[in-house]
């Protein structure tokens, strides 16, 4: 094999070596669950993950339901209870989160913030947050799409 045969095979040998880890690196961080929403109930309810995946992320969020992006928590006072709401938050439309650390729900936008049950704490939002029908069948979190 010749100088120059033996660097292309050397080169396109790391190239197909290191081209999927740096396309890995440089793809975008999921920040949401890969939730498998079910199809919908006889009574309107749809499943959107687990309570284990609830407890263990904090907070649920599914953009796959019918009626659009759902934020699902733990009740605070009853974690075996849940509570879903709409995580656009009604100032400008930016997505809230939920943080226990402060029992609301936080816009990063202009720092609105929300009681647990989506009521409005602080401005400058002047509206609560919409709140869904939620509930636990078992460990499966349903939440009312329609
Ligand atoms: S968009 Fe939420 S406070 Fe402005």
């Amino acid at each position: 094999m010749k100088r120059r045969e033996f660097l292309t095979w050397v080169g396109i040998g790391g190239l197909a070596t290191y081209l999927p880890v740096a396309l890995a690196a440089c793809s975008p961080q999921k920040t949401e669950l890969p939730l498998t929403v079910s199809a919908t109930n006889s009574e309107g309810y749809q499943s959107i993950g687990t309570l284990d995946q609830l407890t263990e992320k904090g907070q649920l969020l599914s953009k796959e339901l019918a009626i659009g992006s759902v934020l699902v928590i733990q009740k605070p006072d009853n974690p075996q209870e849940v509570i879903a709401v709409n995580p656009s938050c009604p100032h400008a439309g930016c997505s809230v989160n939920w943080k226990a650390d402060q029992n609301a729900f936080i816009c990063p936008c202009h720092d609105s913030k929300f009681a647990a049950d989506g009521q409005l704490l602080e401005g400058p939002a002047e509206e609560p947050l919409k709140r869904y029908e939620a509930k636990l069948e078992g460990k499966t979190i349903l939440v009312k799409a329609g």
